[in-house]
């Protein structure tokens, strides 16, 4: 059976090295600051924009709870990113995605300083990312290099297939594993909707990152023995015997783990690393914007 690999284990330990950090910006007179704006009521955003602003508390990080109803407009809400680029209490700005459909996704997100791009979803933040340039990172991606590092699956020299090819994790992951430095120096296969026979990809990995929003998708019979397998998919399936009615379950089936040498588990794996790393890039931010790096 394989080892579970315990995201919550590693991203205590990540916070615990957070401490001192945010200890020293609060002596600079302002505590690191997060705003986390939430346009609509999209349950599932409301969940992750709750927790994550509850782990800013938890660590010392002051929240901004910015919620506006699906009916906001993008000029309010281009009015409200200027507003707390801005805003010398405001080190990090999170937009949380989806947006409703009358907003263009893109304009809102480029219109976030980059100084301030916790999310790292700015095109400048993701193009000096590719440079392998100081910059702040996706939180997904930079969680799943660490998961690796962390647990002694190191990707260098590596062949890690990713399934998904999405902006938030696909991509910019394929992109940090491949940078020469620590944490990279792999070789990566992205597969996605359009690759013919993905078993016979998924098979040849070491690393299997599963990242495509499709439950229990990864079977036993697309991996070879002793894979590592990274399981980044968050689906609510309805569940009558839990009482909000569903659970959480991955994009890999469990049925995995008689194969894998090492999974990660949903929930408990990639979540609390992505909320981690949040959490991270606003220190980082804060630093920076400090200058106390
Ligand atoms: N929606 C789903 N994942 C994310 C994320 O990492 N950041 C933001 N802003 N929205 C999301």
């Amino acid at each position: 059976m394989a080892e579970l690999i315990d995201g919550t284990v590693i991203a205590q330990a990540i916070q615990d090295e957070l401490g001192p950090r945010i200890q020293r910006i609060a002596g600079t007179g302002i505590p690191a600051g997060l705003a986390v704006v939430l346009v609509g009521e999209n349950p599932a955003s409301i969940s992750y924009v709750t927790a994550k602003e509850r782990d800013c508390e938890k660590v010392g990080i002051r929240s901004f709870d910015l919620r506006h109803p699906a009916s906001i407009s993008e000029t309010d809400l281009l009015a409200l990113v200027d507003e707390l680029n801005g805003n010398d209490e405001v080190d990090g700005i999170l937009v949380q995605l989806p947006l409703p459909s009358h907003i263009e996704s893109d304009r809102v997100l480029e219109r976030i300083a980059p100084e301030k791009d916790v999310d790292g979803f700015h095109p400048l933040s993701l193009g000096r990312m590719l440079l392998g340039l100081p910059t702040l990172l996706p939180c997904t991606p930079q969680g799943v290099v660490e998961i690796l590092q962390r647990s002694g699956n190191d990707p260098d020299g590596k062949h890690v297939v990713i399934i998904g090819r999405s902006n938030i994790v696909g991509k910019p992951l394929a992109t940090l594993l491949t940078l020469k430095r620590p944490g990279g120096n792999a070789t990566v296969t992205v597969c996605h909707s359009r690759t013919p026979d993905i078993a016979a990809v998924t098979r040849s990995a070491d690393i299997l990152v599963a990242a495509m929003g499709v439950p229990g998708f990864v079977t036993p019979e697309m991996v070879r023995p002793g894979v590592v397998v990274i399981d980044v998919g968050v689906n609510r399936v309805a569940d009558d015997t839990r009482k909000s009615g569903y659970r959480l379950v991955g994009d890999v089936d469990p049925a995995v783990a008689s194969v894998a040498a090492a999974m990660t588990p949903v929930p408990g794996g990639v979540g609390p690393l992505t909320r981690t790393m949040l959490l991270h890039n606003t220190v980082v931010a804060a630093e920076r914007r400090r200058g106390i790096t």
